[in-house]
């Protein structure tokens, strides 16, 4: 374990792995959720596309574009200290090529981030080796991958048949050998992402992946019980924000309409 106040940086994601120490990850889009989340310990934040949801109102994340990665990125980064930073790379900034993918990863690491994440496995192999080989350090990301949902016919669970197995784990290896630093796990059975835990030399972080993953990570808002518009079987609330938020709202509301506040105290 780092001491508090030490710099996570890349290197501390395989000296994890070989110690067998777990990586607590999070999602964070701005700079004061970012320093809180970094105060309280996480190896690393993840500004993920998971924006388009949960702060952007869309209904998906196809419509995220590196705009928006850019300027959240930026003002996450503003926040965090000691944390490792990585940005998600959103859809159709890389899919068109090992070109296009370069420029877009450098300008996430222009933005402040210190690594990129990219959704595919095998098919997304020449990507993740160009970007690896540009030096800018590059997580995979297999299993269900949201920006996939068309294809997958919704959100579900994938490698529950043997054959989906085996392709996931030629997936995961994959992006190893394109020279991934570390691979997000999402939404795969415990048993086979414990698999591919163990049959890798990089760490896995696992989100609806089980508890043989290397590390885990959740999105802020599920973990902090302030998004509820649907609750996936993996999330855990760790919090009941939503509805103190909600009540001080009210409070403040109703102190203004009856005169109540300002009162003199908060009166020049
Ligand atoms: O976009 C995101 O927040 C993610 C995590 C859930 C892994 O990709």
């Amino acid at each position: 374990m780092k001491k508090v106040g030490e710099k996570v940086t890349i290197l501390d994601f395989a000296r994890y792995k070989e110690k067998g120490e777990k990586i607590v990850m999070i999602t964070a889009y701005d700079a004061l959720f970012a320093r809180i989340f970094d105060d309280a310990g996480v190896e690393s934040i993840l500004v993920g596309d998971s924006l388009g949801q949960v702060v952007l109102g869309l209904p998906s994340t196809l419509g995220v574009t590196m705009e928006d990665m850019e300027r959240h990125t930026g003002a996450a980064a503003r926040g965090t200290g000691r944390a490792f930073l990585i940005a998600d790379m959103p859809f159709l900034s890389f899919q068109t090529g090992p070109d296009d993918a370069i420029r877009n990863a450098g300008r996430l690491l222009q933005a402040g981030a210190e690594a990129v994440k990219l959704e595919g496995g095998r098919n997304m192999e020449n990507v993740i080796r160009a970007i690896a080989r540009c030096d800018i350090p590059v997580m995979g990301h297999v299993g269900l991958t949201p920006q996939s949902v068309h294809r997958m016919g919704g959100y579900r669970v994938q490698g529950r048949q043997e054959a989906q197995r085996q392709q996931l784990r030629d997936d995961a290896r994959a992006v190893q050998e394109a020279g991934a630093f570390s691979v997000v796990l999402e939404g795969i059975p415990a048993d086979l992402a414990g698999e591919i835990t163990e049959e890798l030399a990089i760490p896995t972080i696992g989100i609806g992946a089980g508890p043989r993953c290397d590390g885990q990570v959740l999105v802020m808002q599920d973990l902090l019980g302030l998004f509820d518009e649907f609750r996936p079987k993996f999330v855990k609330r760790f919090g009941e924000l939503k509805q103190p938020v909600r009540d001080a709202v009210r409070k403040y509301a109703d102190e203004v309409r009856r005169g109540k506040f300002p009162g003199k105290e908060h009166s020049f």
